[in-house]
């Protein structure tokens, strides 16, 4: 029986030498001392001995066990140490390599414009105002003294919700909201988006966006309305920018003009951009109508005001010489990331 230990120990040692894995150095484990292992095999055996040869035996069996306990646990030093070191020459990473840029966002080329815009008519003390997209037929209409019969007032125009209620055509019906709510003096910018029932093609979207101005005040004139939007268009294009205004009818204004600024493209002469006019319409404009006041709860007699009304995509598209409106609405990543 000692013989037979003996051999087994020899046997263990020379397997669990030449195990290549933790895997294998398991099995070996499990081979000799496991449950049904052959070291564990014999000690069963020893019931059936002497006292004094299970005394021998006993010792015998320990010292096997020993052995092999041993051998396996600096084995399973030596296969661990050679794992890492493996996964280490497989597993590499270069740290000086560089990192990878994440790509920030760019501003809209509309809202760099409208910040522009906002900044010009803050600088002059004007404060924004907040608007609504969806409007009632008399904010939109009624109480901008629109007659009944205005062909604005068309389905073919204008997108109506129900009978009374309508995605708003312009910005003018915040002119109302504010001044129902405000006592004058006021001065006021509403930059949003308006609707208008129109196909869409290279300069033509329903959905556009628009920037009302509306000052109210004692003694406000037409010659102050010239002088901020002069002011203004100086600010955006350059001191050197002539501005005209044309006679025009809106019915909440009285008398009513649109500004164009000379072209910048031929300074006057006439070319492609302008049309051959040598100018280019940049907005709508008037005196408040003294019966929108009157809607408003404001006397007319002891207040008058100013109100202007600009399409956005228009300033956008001569700034950055964009010549299809629909770019500005697809979200192409490469047309939006030349822009900052
Ligand atoms: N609401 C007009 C338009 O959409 C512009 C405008 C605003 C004109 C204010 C005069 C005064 O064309």
């Amino acid at each position: 029986m000692t013989e037979n230990l003996e051999t087994m120990q020899v046997n263990a040692l020379k397997q669990i030498k030449e195990s290549q894995s933790l895997k294998e150095l398991e099995d070996v484990r499990v081979q000799y001392l496991g449950k049904k292992g052959e070291l564990t095999a014999v000690l069963k055996q020893m019931g059936k001995l002497t006292p004094d040869e299970r005394k021998i035996m006993g010792q015998m069996g320990n010292i096997t066990r020993d052995a092999i306990v041993n051998a396996i646990a600096e084995m399973t030093a030596i296969l661990k140490a050679d794992e890492i070191k493996q996964k280490l020459s497989s597993e590499w990473l270069d740290v000086t390599l560089p990192g990878k840029k994440p790509s920030f966002g760019k501003k809209h080329p509309i809202s760099l414009v409208l910040d522009d815009i906002i900044e010009i008519f803050t600088g002059m003390g004007f404060s924004i105002a907040d608007g609504r997209e969806i409007e009632t037929v008399y904010y939109n209409f009624d109480a901008l003294n629109s007659p009944p019969n205005h062909p604005s007032r068309d389905e073919q125009d204008t997108f109506y919700i129900t009978d009374n209620v309508l995605l708003r055509c312009h910005t003018s019906a915040e002119q109302i909201r504010v001044m129902e709510k405000t006592t004058p003096p006021l001065r006021i910018i509403s930059p949003g988006k308006v609707y208008r029932s129109d196909a869409v093609d290279a300069t033509h979207s329903p959905l556009f966006q628009q920037i009302e101005g509306l000052v109210v005040d004692k003694n406000v004139t037409f010659a102050q309305l010239k002088g901020t939007l002069q002011t203004f268009a100086k600010r955006l294009y350059g001191e050197n920018t002539h501005v005209r205004f044309r006679p025009h009818h809106f019915p909440f204004t009285e008398p009513s003009a649109e500004m164009d600024i000379v072209c910048f493209s031929c300074e006057g002469n006439g070319c492609n951009v302008c049309k051959g006019e040598g100018f280019i319409e940049i907005l709508g404009a008037g005196v408040v109508h003294p019966q929108v006041l009157k809607n408003c709860g404001i006397n007319p007699d002891e207040y008058s005001g100013f109100a202007f009304g600009m399409g956005l995509e228009r300033i956008v598209m001569k700034r950055y010489n964009i010549n299809d409106i629909r770019l500005l609405y697809e979200n192409d990543l490469r047309f939006l990331k030349q822009f900052s």
